[in-house]
């Protein structure tokens, strides 16, 4: 069992839990994501890490009630327990393999929207301590939606924008990076985290910029193992699955349109049916889990 050491609400609908799962903790980095499950018949679900501390063995998930799984899942309090916290899962970013001194001489924009900022935490955080400074964006609808303001300001340059100007600046989170660049600022990288919309249009407008992006896309994933094939992607004319080769990937690749069609037709038994027509099996292969290769 895996002891949810502290469970509070960081805004309406927005739920952070710190639990105890020492194993993740020694061995996650930056970019990957556990899978948790209540109990025995419950629900595989996948969750990005927000934050790891190797020391006292714990992991802290940042989550968004959007199904009945998630929803019974908001219900646990601080000295409840997972039966089942596996991890850490998917790739690491890519800068955690980037040499230091090489990552010093970039300036890196991060672009955390809603909940999605969660993910980018321990990213921002992993290059603060190797005396790395980047600046972040995090974009919510409103003021009271904006979460992890404190953690970010220990960490990064940060800038705050709401849709509705609520609080600090005014506009989505394509706007702010607008703003940042008229303003003079140069980046040589950006990792923009959220909503598939907002990746989308992220990405359409730092192509523009000439400024390489990197998104995470873990919102089409399911179970979060291989075997489902919800998270099928194409890359670059590849197909990718974002559970075993990302859930990062390059954002200028990504087909976001058929993405999010594919997001929207996986919900229904119907649509199932017919990308299992359109596409064959599914599965990504490979997985060793689940027999689907024999
Ligand atoms: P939201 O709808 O409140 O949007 C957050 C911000 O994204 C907005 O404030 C805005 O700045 C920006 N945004 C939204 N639409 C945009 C557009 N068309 N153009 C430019 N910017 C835009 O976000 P939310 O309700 O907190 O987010 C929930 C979504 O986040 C879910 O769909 C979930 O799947 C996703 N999510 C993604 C990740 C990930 O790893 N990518 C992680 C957690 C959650
Ligand atoms: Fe099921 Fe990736 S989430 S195959």
């Amino acid at each position: 069992m895996y002891k949810i050491l502290k469970a509070d609400k960081l805004a309406a609908n927005i739920y952070r839990m710190v639990v105890e799962a020492p194993w993740v903790a020694k061995h996650c980095q930056p970019g990957q994501f556990i899978i948790a499950k209540m109990n025995e018949e419950g629900e595989r679900i996948p969750l990005t890490i927000c934050d790891y501390d190797r020391e006292a063995g714990t992991i802290t998930i940042v989550f968004q009630p959007v199904g009945a799984s998630t929803m019974e899942m908001a219900k646990l309090q601080t000295g409840d327990a997972f039966e089942d916290f596996v991890g850490p899962l998917g790739q690491p970013s890519e800068f955690v393999h980037e040499d230091v001194e090489e990552l010093k001489k970039k300036k890196i924009l991060f672009v955390a929207g809603g909940v999605g900022t969660a993910p980018v935490y321990p990213q921002v955080k992993w290059l603060h301590e190797r005396g790395i400074q980047a600046d972040a964006i995090i974009g919510a609808k409103t003021k009271d939606l904006v979460i992890l303001e404190d953690e970010f300001n220990a960490v990064c340059n940060l800038y705050v924008t709401t849709d509705d100007g609520s609080y600090q600046r005014k506009g989505m989170v394509t706007q702010a990076i607008q703003d940042l660049v008229a303003e003079g600022k140069k980046y040589d990288q950006c990792v923009a985290i959220g909503p598939m919309i907002m990746m989308k249009f992220v990405c359409k407008l730092t192509k523009e910029l000439g400024i390489p992006t990197i998104v995470s896309m873990n919102p089409i994933m399911v179970d979060g193992t291989g075997m489902c094939g919800a998270c099928r992607l194409n890359v670059g004319g590849e197909v990718k699955f974002a559970c075993v080769d990302g859930p990062e990937f390059d954002g200028h690749l990504v087909d976001f349109d058929l993405a999010m069609e594919r997001q929207k037709m996986y919900k229904t038994e119907e649509g199932r049916a017919i990308l299992r027509e359109q596409e064959g099996d599914t599965h990504h292969g490979g997985c060793g889990h689940c027999g689907g290769d024999k």
